[in-house]
C-alpha cells in the first residue's frame, strides 16, 4: 500500500520552497515599510467564528468548510480564510484600546473543500493584511497600493476591479430592486441563482454561468443606489488610485464571496490564470467586529493566494534568485576527504554555505555535481593542497582562479559574502 497527499493539497519540496521564500520575503519586506506587524492565529476556530463572521448564505461557509466535533464535543472548523480569525484575536485582545489603527498581516495556510482545480486547492496559503481602526478611503487606498506593489515586485501583471457594496443604510433598498428584477428574469437563471434570489441575490451577479450572465445583463447596479456617505467614500478611493497612478476598472457586479463587506470591495485579476483568474481580493468591513462580539470598529483588508501567484510568476517564467552553496569543496582521496568533510563545517558554522560530496565520488563527478548545483566557486583538496596548507579557489563565474592559506578561508569567504551582499 502506498500513500499519496491528499487531494486538493500539495507537498511543496525543496525546489519549490526556494520559490515560496522568495515570495514570502517580498511580501514581508512591503508589510515591513508599511508598518504592520505580522499576526498568526491557530488554524482552527470555533465554528461559529466564521459562520457568523462569513455569512451562512455564502459558498465558504454552506459548502466549503472542514467541520469538525473534537472529542470535547465542541465544533471547531480549519480556518477557511484569516479576516474572522483576526478580528476575533483583535476583539480578544482588546487591541482597539491600545491603538487606534492597528495594521495586521499574516501569511499561512487556509482550508476550502471545494471542487479541486487548476488553482484551486483544499489547503492553500494566503497572504493579507487588515488595517482596523479607521473609516478613511486613505486605509482602502493603502491596503490597494500594498497589493499592487507586492505584485509589481513580484513582475506580475493584474488588473484590479472595484466595486462599492454600499452599506447596511442602503444596500437593503438596492438589494430589494435586484430581487424584483431577478423574480422578472426566474425562469431564464439557473437553478442555483433562482434559489439566491431570494437568498442572497447579489451574488447572482457573480456567476460564472452563461445563462446568469445574459439573463442579468440590465440588472440594477448598486452605484445607482448609494447613499451620499457611500458614494462620497467609493469616489474619493477612486480620486486617490488615480492620483496614485494605480489602474483600475470600475466593476458594479463585482460582488465578493463574503458577506462582511461594506462599501470598497475589490479584486486583483490576471490573464494569466485560468477560470480561477482571482489573485487576490478584499475590501471594507466596518460591520464585521460588531458582528463578532466587539465595539463597532471600521477596518478594511486584502488576501491573496499564494499558489496563484506562483502560478503567474512560472507563466511569466519569473527570475527567482538562485539558491546555490557558495562552496564546493572537491576532496581528491580519503585524506582530503575527511579535511573537505571538517572544513565545510566549521565554514557553515561562520555562515558560510559549503557543500561536498558523500559518496566517495570522482573528482570529476565532484565537480560536475559542482556546475549542477551553480556553485560559484570551488576548491580541489588533494595532497599537495594539505601538505603546502593552500587551497586553490577556482571562481567559477570569472574563470580565474585564488590560492588561499587554509587558515584564512573562513575569512576570505565571510567578506567575500559580506561583499556580495552589499553590493545586491
Ligand atoms: P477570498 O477572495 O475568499 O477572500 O480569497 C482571497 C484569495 O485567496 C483568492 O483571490 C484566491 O487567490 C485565494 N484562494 C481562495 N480560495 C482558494 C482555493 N481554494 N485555492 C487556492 N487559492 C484560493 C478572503 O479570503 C478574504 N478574507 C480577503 C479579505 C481580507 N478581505 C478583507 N480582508
Amino acid at each position: 500500500m502506498t500513500f499519496k497527499s491528499v487531494k486538493g493539497t500539495k507537498d511543496l519540496l525543496p525546489q519549490d520552497t526556494v520559490a515560496w521564500r522568495h515570495v514570502e520575503e517580498t511580501i514581508r519586506v512591503v508589510m515591513e515599510l508599511y508598518r504592520y506587524g505580522e499576526i498568526r492565529t491557530p488554524v482552527f476556530e470555533e465554528t461559529s467564528v466564521f459562520t457568523r463572521g462569513i455569512g451562512e448564505e455564502t459558498d465558504i461557509v454552506g459548502k466549503e468548510m472542514y467541520t469538525f466535533v473534537d472529542k470535547g464535543g465542541s465544533s471547531l472548523t480549519l480556518r477557511p480564510e484569516m479576516t474572522a480569525p483576526v478580528i476575533r484575536s483583535f476583539i480578544q485582545h482588546s487591541m482597539g484600546e491600545q491603538a487606534v489603527l492597528n495594521k495586521l498581516y499574516y501569511i499561512g495556510p487556509m482550508f476550502r473543500q471545494g471542487r479541486p482545480q487548476a488553482g484551486r486547492f483544499r489547503q492553500f496559503h494566503q497572504f493579507g493584511f487588515e488595517c482596523i481602526g479607521q473609516s478613511a478611503p486613505e486605509c482602502d487606498v493603502e491596503v490597494i497600493a500594498m497589493a499592487a506593489e507586492i505584485f509589481r515586485r513580484l513582475g506580475i501583471h493584474s488588473t484590479l476591479k472595484i466595486n462599492s457594496v454600499g452599506d447596511p443604510v442602503c444596500r437593503p433598498q438596492y438589494r430589494e430592486a435586484l430581487q424584483e428584477f431577478l423574480r422578472g428574469v426566474h425562469d431564464s437563471l439557473s437553478p442555483e441563482s433562482q434559489r439566491r434570489t431570494e437568498s442572497n441575490p447579489m451574488r447572482v451577479l457573480d456567476s460564472k454561468d452563461e445563462r446568469d450572465r445574459e439573463a442579468t445583463a440590465g440588472a440594477p447596479v448598486i452605484l445607482d443606489y448609494l447613499s451620499d456617505g457611500c458614494r462620497d467614500h467609493f469616489e474619493r478611493t477612486c480620486r486617490m488610485l488615480d492620483a496614485l497612478d494605480i489602474p483600475y476598472t470600475i466593476d458594479p457586479r463585482l460582488v465578493r464571496g463574503l458577506d462582511y463587506y461594506t462599501m470598497t470591495a475589490f479584486e486583483f485579476v490576471s490573464t494569466d490564470l485560468g477560470s480561477q483568474d482571482a489573485l487576490g481580493g478584499g475590501g471594507r468591513y466596518d460591520g464585521l467586529v460588531e458582528q463578532l462580539g466587539g465595539k463597532p470598529t471600521p477596518a478594511v483588508g486584502f488576501a491573496a493566494g499564494v499558489e496563484r501567484l506562483l502560478m503567474v510568476m512560472e507563466k511569466t517564467q519569473y527570475q527567482f534568485p538562485a539558491s546555490a552553496p557558495l562552496l564546493y569543496l572537491v576532496g581528491m582521496d580519503d585524506v582530503s576527504r575527511s579535511w573537505v568533510f571538517h572544513k565545510a563545517i566549521e565554514l557553515r558554522q561562520a555562515g558560510v554555505a559549503a557543500e561536498i560530496d558523500y559518496a566517495s565520488r570522482s573528482v570529476k563527478a565532484q565537480m560536475r555535481e559542482a556546475n549542477k548545483l551553480g556553485c560559484p566557486f570551488v576548491a580541489i583538496i588533494g595532497e599537495r593542497e594539505i601538505a603546502e596548507t593552500q587551497a586553490q579557489i577556482k571562481d567559477m563565474r570569472k574563470g580565474t582562479q585564488e590560492s588561499v592559506e587554509f587558515g584564512r578561508l573562513t575569512e576570505y569567504f565571510t567578506t567575500l559574502r559580506q561583499r556580495e551582499d552589499g553590493g545586491q
